[in-house]
């Protein structure tokens, strides 16, 4: 029986824009793909773009005077306009491509604390972040925090999977130059309380950097109402391809940090003795960029702004509160994180009795069932929670009940198997 669930997409017309989901795995097992928040599959849409991309207009980009030259920057260019519409930037300019969301972070971190640092992260000051970040989130500000000794402080967590928030002004001072937290945790599953971490940031002036990776895939993501200084994200997990990655920032940081990474096409003019930058985004954006997986990542939010966004977070919210229903039928299994579907994204992490997640994993896979099992690269989580693991069902835009039901009717299968 198909279940019916308000708010769902309609998943028989989306499903057949992705090829990869028609796979057959393990002796004729249909896929049932629960790994969305690792990457999320691309549609064909996205796949046409890159193809045509290498196959009629592949160049460098502003570089060469020729007609392909002109046509690749052209396309570059464009994809930069869609991102910066697509999060509501309010400068083209502030788009800046980097390889992933890591690599976002990593230039932010490596932006700060420097001898003439015009935000003056030094010994005296402090950085706070969240125990629920992914580790790309936290050692870059651990590097910072060695390379200037500012104090590395942060949230804890509360036993449900939120954000300890009680000491908010404890943790938060006026020594606090940069707060960098998660949007929506990508092992939690969890939504965090965004206005109420930059109200306080902003009262002590501090920098505020969003790691958006497992929220822009999946939500309205509106860097003017976010009203941070950074946000980072990731194509690969939005329907795009892997390699390209967005760093937004506010104009006028972006114009007073200095770069990173130095190479070609980020300079204005270089001599023997020194160097002048051109004007951001281009001062942050080194050496040959990610050319075609810009223009895969413009496609793919051509794909999901056809939708809408609204729409797919919709959708994931009315699986994810099915799954959560389902699961939680599941004798001994616990979940980590949230256990309702408010103020949530679509990954679902859970344990079941002492079976390694790793086992659940490859009995799973068995089954042709999909998922992400670890720690999910936030490990002070799964020591916060004392559990080794996890394994984690995360949702997308094609993500259906049905699939839902053979996730729980695997771990039934799991259960008979561990005895
Ligand atoms: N950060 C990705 C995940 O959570 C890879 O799975």
């Amino acid at each position: 029986m198909t279940v019916q669930l308000p708010g769902l997409l309609d998943t028989e017309a989306i499903r057949k824009d992705f090829p990869i989901l028609d796979r057959v795995v393990h002796d004729g097992k249909k896929l049932v793909y629960l790994d969305n928040a690792a990457t999320s599959q691309k549609p064909r849409q996205v796949l046409d773009v890159l193809n045509e991309y290498y196959e009629q207009h592949n160049a460098n980009v502003h570089r060469g005077v020729h007609v392909l030259a002109e046509e690749a920057t052209a396309l570059y260019e464009g994809a930069r306009d869609k991102v910066a519409a697509f999060v509501n930037a309010p400068s083209r300019d502030e788009v800046i491509f980097t390889k992933n969301a890591s690599e976002s972070l990593n230039l932010v971190a490596n932006m700060l604390g420097w001898a003439d640092d015009p935000y003056r992260v030094d010994r005296d000051t402090e950085i706070v972040i969240t125990e629920m970040e992914h580790h790309s989130n936290i050692v870059p500000w651990q590097l910072l925090s060695q390379r200037t000794g500012a104090k590395l402080k942060w949230f804890g967590l509360t036993d449900d999977g939120r954000l300890d928030l009680s000491n908010i002004d404890q943790v938060i001072t006026e020594k606090t130059k940069v707060v960098s937290f998660v949007l929506v945790s990508n092992i939690l599953g969890t939504l965090n309380p965004v206005e109420t971490i930059v109200r306080r940031a902003q009262e002590v002036g501090a920098l505020v950097v969003v790691d958006a990776s497992q929220a822009a895939p999946h939500m309205v993501l509106d860097v003017q109402a976010l009203q941070a200084d950074f946000v980072a994200f990731t194509g690969h997990k939005m329907c795009g391809p892997d390699g390209i990655g967005v760093l937004w920032g506010r104009q006028e940081l972006l114009e007073d940090l200095p770069p990173f990474l130095g190479g070609g096409e980020m300079i204005e003019t270089v001599s023997m003795h020194s160097s002048t930058y051109a004007p951001a985004p281009h001062k942050f954006e080194a050496g040959t960029p990610p050319i075609a997986q810009a223009v895969g990542l413009g496609a793919a939010v051509d794909y999901l702004s056809a939708i809408g966004m609204d729409k797919i977070a919709a959708h994931e919210h009315a699986i994810t509160e099915y799954a959560i229903k389902r699961l939680l039928e599941v004798p001994d299994l616990r979940i980590i994180g949230p256990t309702t579907a408010e103020d949530r994204g679509a990954a679902v992490s859970f344990t079941l009795g002492d079976i390694h997640p790793h086992d659940v994993g490859q009995v799973l896979d068995e089954q042709g069932i999909a998922v992400r099992v670890g720690h999910h690269c936030a490990r002070p989580v799964c020591l916060r929670y004392g559990i080794p693991a996890t394994t984690r069902a995360s949702f997308y835009l094609y993500s259906t009940p049905a699939e839902v039901d053979a996730l729980v009717d695997g771990l039934e299968h799991v259960r008979n198997f561990f005895g």
